[in-house]
């Protein structure tokens, strides 16, 4: 039998409880569609760093290299402060395994009301391709004369020809796919003159090869009032790492809770294993509570099921979240309902084995 070798990684939060969720769901997906997915549960996080002084043991890449996909909860514990965490865990995977495309999806689900009044649901539909392992995330720079008046502090942005080359060839091909072949490549070339600008020359320079995608440029600001003004004239979004970190939450908010938005940490090439995640994050205030919405986690997983090449399965469950997310009675409290993670986790697992598509 395909067998799949997932490493979960829940981390911290609410991460512990949408991950178990997540994980179960794609055992179901699995029993249904005929395959099986082998999951090693990983206590990679921050309550690890508190006792050991590191997110994951020394060799800890060596031991999920090999792994044909990794499904992570979220980084983030109000007692370590939020650089530690990210740097510790969550690039110290991405960066290493080159996971350089970010892909985050947003449509607004059966069910889900968008906060803009124009939106129904179909008129907001996006792909937002990140660029995800440079520009301002690329981790260069320094502080100087630590606490004294002159302490100088730097952050670096880097991008390379090589990285801006990939990800923009990523994202026409990604928009290639869908079927409106629309393309918006972000930037801020007016006030950043020397990255921006190369950002832009080598968008233009991949367009060539891509005449059956329209293709547009915005700068980001602009580009927020275009998400909410007319999110109809929008489909695949490619930007920097902070540019499209940004647009992302926007994104998830107008799409009607951030707690269902996916993403995947995509290694295109498969040199290294993909990760897959929430976007939601820790969230501290409801950890232990068994009200997270595991959504997020679930499309997440449609994601991964794509990206190992199970396509009637990852169609399968997004017909399930879809008909879950129909239902008013099995919103978490983020969508304004009452329902559990259990209760979610339970119908989308009973829609699955009930799909008979
Ligand atoms: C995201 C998150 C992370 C990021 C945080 C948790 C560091 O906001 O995935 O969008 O900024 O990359
Ligand atoms: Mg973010």
């Amino acid at each position: 039998m395909r067998t799949y070798k997932i490493a979960a990684i829940p981390g911290d939060g609410i991460g512990t409880e949408v991950v178990a969720a997540g994980t179960k769901v794609l055992e179901v997906c699995a029993r249904r569609d005929g395959f099986a997915v082998s999951v090693d549960q990983l206590d990679w996080g921050s309550e690890r760093y508190k006792k050991t002084g590191a997110f994951m043991p020394e060799r800890g890449l060596d031991l999920i290299k090999d792994h044909d996909a990794i499904l992570f909860g979220s980084a983030g514990a109000p007692d370590v402060p939020d650089h530690i965490t990210l740097w510790g865990l969550r690039l110290a995977i991405c960066q290493p395994f080159d996971q350089y495309a970010n892909v985050r999806p947003t449509r607004v689900l059966p069910g889900i009301v968008s906060p803009l009044r124009k939106v129904s649901g179909p008129e907001l539909d996006w792909v937002i391709v990140r660029e995800n392992s440079e520009g301002e995330y690329a981790g260069v720079g320094g502080r100087a004369h630590r606490g004294l008046p002159e302490e100088v502090a730097t952050d670096v942005s880097i991008f390379t020809r090589a990285g801006v080359t990939r990800i923009m060839r990523f994202a026409f091909e990604l928009a290639r796919s869908r079927p409106r072949k629309l393309l918006t490549v972000v930037t801020k070339s007016n006030a950043q003159r020397h990255a921006m600008v190369m950002w832009d020359e080598i968008a233009a320079e991949v367009a060539q090869a891509y005449p059956d995608v329209q293709w547009d440029k915005m700068l980001v600001d602009a580009m927020t009032m275009r998400m909410t003004l007319r999110p109809e004239t929008i489909d695949t979004v490619v930007a920097s790492n902070l540019h499209a970190d940004i647009l992302s939450d926007l994104a998830a908010a107008l799409a009607g809770s951030l707690g269902i938005a996916p993403t995947a940490n995509l290694n295109p090439e498969r040199k290294f294993p993909s990760m897959f995640e929430p976007i939601h994050g820790s969230a501290f205030d409801i950890a232990g509570k068994g009200i997270a919405n595991p959504v997020g986690t679930f499309w997440s997983g449609v994601m991964m099921l794509e990206h190992l090449g199970e396509k009637g399965a990852a169609a399968r469950l997004m017909r399930a979240i879809e008909r879950v997310t129909a239902d008013q009675n099995l919103h978490t409290p983020d969508l304004g309902g009452k329902a559990t993670t259990e209760e979610v986790t339970v119908a989308v697992c009973d829609a699955l084995l009930g799909d008979n598509q």
